[in-house]
């Protein structure tokens, strides 16, 4: 029997994008760059379409029946369409045999997410949801960090996420758009969701009554969470603060570094009560900048190929769902609020 020991090769997929926007350009750049093979652009604006496969040499499609007919059968799709179209397309995919990797929020409404994860799991397919900011190389950085014990026991993980009013809002303000994405760091960093969330905010600017400023409270038990998130300051912030027992951690997402702060007390001088030695090291960790949605698709490749959960998968995006709801309840109720999360089948 042949014994390959050549150096590991990265699997790799035949993968078709659906969704030819923002995001779904991004998607198709990437998997084009990658080792996998992109076998076709969906989208039903077929010059939308037809323009992002001219660029990357493949095939436009109006539907994803369209897609699955082609002359080459996918084995998986990215699904980057409006999130309210996401429950629908990712059980047909699913029900079709392919593996899916879906754009956050998994979906519009909690039954629908669950309805996805149970037939990603009935069709033994991988199911991944575009948490990306868990493939930000400064959140791995501040995960492992944790968990080695590397600044003590963590007391507070707070989160800043701020910018201008973008330039098309969709159908939900700034929580379910992009408070998510913290919602979900910091449910990594705490080993699960919380226990309560209570949350300030609402509307000053933006169309539709929509809320374009808020603030979360997470209760995790162990460590507390808190989540600023605003489509209302003229430049944009993407930060994250671990507060340790042993050390102060400051994150930015989009320089992917880390700044570790730690204080010293040197022997007080009893004839000088005023002066306390205290001794600040500053250490500045600029992590190998990688991009983000690279690491996802090669996550997602991974996961199908080895049958192993992807690092973002459907039950992660369903608890991110619910903790996202629980918030925007609480802005209405002005109360604490749980979120609803239901065991998986
Ligand atoms: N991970 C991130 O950082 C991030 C950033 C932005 C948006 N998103 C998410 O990505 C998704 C798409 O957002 P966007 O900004 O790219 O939106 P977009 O409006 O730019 O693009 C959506 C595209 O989907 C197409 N579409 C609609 N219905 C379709 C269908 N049934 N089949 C195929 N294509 C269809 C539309 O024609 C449009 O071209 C949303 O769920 C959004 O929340 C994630």
């Amino acid at each position: 029997m042949d014994v390959y020991i050549g150096p590991w090769v990265p699997p790799s997929m035949r993968i078709g994008v659906v969704g030819a926007g923002v995001m779904g350009r991004n998607h198709a750049r990437v998997v084009h760059q990658s080792r996998n093979t992109l076998i076709g652009i969906v989208d039903p604006v077929l010059e939308g379409a037809r323009e992002v496969a001219r660029l990357h040499g493949t095939e436009a499609y109006g539907s994803l029946e369209e897609l699955l007919d082609g002359p080459v059968a996918p084995e998986a799709v990215i699904v980057a369409t409006p999130t309210e179209t996401h429950g629908d397309l990712v059980l047909r995919a699913l029900d079709a045999g392919l593996h899916v990797l879906v754009e956050k929020p998994i979906a519009t409404d909690i039954p629908t997410a669950r309805r996805m994860v149970d037939a990603a799991k009935d069709a033994r397919r991988t199911l991944a949801v575009g948490h990306i900011e868990r493939h930000n190389p400064v959140v791995a950085f501040a995960k492992k960090a944790l968990a080695e014990g590397r600044f003590g026991k963590p007391i507070t993980l707070s989160t800043r996420r701020v910018s201008n009013l973008p330039g098309r809002i969709r159908d939900v303000g700034c929580v379910l758009d992009i408070g998510i994405h913290d919602i979900d760091v910091l449910d990594h960093l705490a080993g699960g969701p919380p226990k309560r969330v209570f949350s300030v905010g609402g509307n000053h600017a933006a169309k539709g009554g929509l809320e374009d400023h808020a603030n979360l409270l997470l209760d995790y038990g162990h460590v507390k969470g808190a989540v600023e998130v605003n489509w209302l300051t003229p430049r944009k912030v993407r930060k994250l603060a671990l507060t340790c027992d042993e050390a102060f951690v400051e994150c930015d997402y989009i320089e992917q570094v880390a700044e570790v702060s730690r204080t010293t007390f040197g022997a007080l001088d009893p004839g000088d009560l005023y002066q306390v030695p205290v001794q600040t090291h500053l250490e500045r960790i600029e992590l190998i900048k990688e991009e983000p949605l690279r690491r996802e698709l090669d996550d997602f490749v991974d996961a199908c190929a080895s049958g192993r959960p992807a690092l973002a998968d459907g039950e992660v995006g369903l608890q991110a769902l619910a903790v996202a709801f629980a918030a925007l309840r609480s802005l209405s109720s002005g109360r604490p609020e749980e979120p609803e999360l239901l065991e998986v089948a």
